[in-house]
């Protein structure tokens, strides 16, 4: 089969299955022959080696297999992160969270934080990345995510000032920070999700409880009882109401929510005390 011809077959294979048919043959084509998207233009009629191997990702992206489990990498922020199936693939709208963190730890110049579910390493390591005094102890509950975070942050040289622990919430956390940052597991138990989530991100990372708020709400309380000034969460687009009662209840310094880029509210700022 040659170039053209591969390509073709892989489109009309992801038709039903991917929003993008064209561009994910495309991307997984030049994965595949390990050359840049260019080489499919430039050389058409050159025969694909190991048709077999590259038949077998188009169907693994046909049963929904997210394209960044079966390449291993995810794009996020301006680094390419390692994932693999049991850890999150980051999402962009988790980039809005880093600049809001970021623009925190300029104005209190903050060289201490804690992340509470680490996944991939996404968020620590950006940040570890953007500002070299800060210093990160990230926790997760599950193991691949803490053993990809720890390849990640050794891959982008900030493994040093990012320390990580197996622990739920901040549980085994002994030192002072001085603030904590999560994207932590939000939905609804019972939300509906696509099947490239549903069937292939893990659980751990995604269900916050039966409302989907619980975990978040655990969060708040968790850093107050520990005395931190500060916290910055992500959260579901529908959370902001509970979310702004609960804190009012338990009374916090101040809350501000931000949006992401389609105007829906995705996160929140506490300063505690
Ligand atoms: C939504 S993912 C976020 C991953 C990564 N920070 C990101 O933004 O891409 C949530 C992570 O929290 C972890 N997690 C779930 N419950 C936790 C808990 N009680 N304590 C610590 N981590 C937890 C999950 O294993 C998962 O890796």
């Amino acid at each position: 089969m040659t170039v053209k011809e591969a390509l073709d077959w892989a489109r009309e294979s992801l038709q039903d299955h991917c929003e993008r048919p064209q561009f994910e043959a495309e991307l997984l084509l030049v994965y595949h022959l390990g050359k840049e998207r260019t080489h499919l233009i430039l050389y058409p009629d050159e025969p694909v080696s190991d048709i077999t191997g590259f038949e077998r990702l188009i169907q693994r992206r046909a049963s929904h297999e997210p394209y960044e489990y079966i390449v291993g990498k995810a794009s996020f922020y301006d680094i390419d992160l390692k994932v693999a199936p049991g850890v999150l693939i980051p999402r962009p709208e988790t980039e809005l969270l880093i600049d809001e963190v970021s623009r925190i730890i300029e104005e209190e110049k903050i060289t201490s934080i804690a992340e509470i579910g680490v996944g991939s390493g996404a968020i620590s390591v950006v940040l570890a990345r953007k500002f070299p005094n800060l210093k990160i102890v990230a926790t997760d509950i599950c193991d691949m995510p803490l053993k990809i975070a720890a390849e990640n942050a050794q891959h982008w040289g900030v493994a040093k000032r990012i320390e990580l622990r197996k622990s739920s919430l901040l549980d085994d956390l002994h030192e002072p920070v001085e603030m904590v940052v999560s994207n932590p597991p939000y939905i609804a138990a019972d939300a509906p999700l696509e099947a490239n989530v549903a069937e292939y991100e893990p659980k751990e990372a995604l269900f916050g409880g039966e409302k989907g708020d619980e975990l978040l709400k655990e969060i708040i309380d968790t850093v107050r009882a520990r005395g931190i000034k500060w916290l910055a969460c992500e959260m579901g687009y529908d959370q902001k109401a509970p979310i702004q009662a609960y804190v009012n209840e338990i009374g916090v310094k101040s809350i501000s929510f931000y949006k992401d880029l389609a105007g829906l509210d995705r996160g929140f700022v506490i300063e505690n005390f």
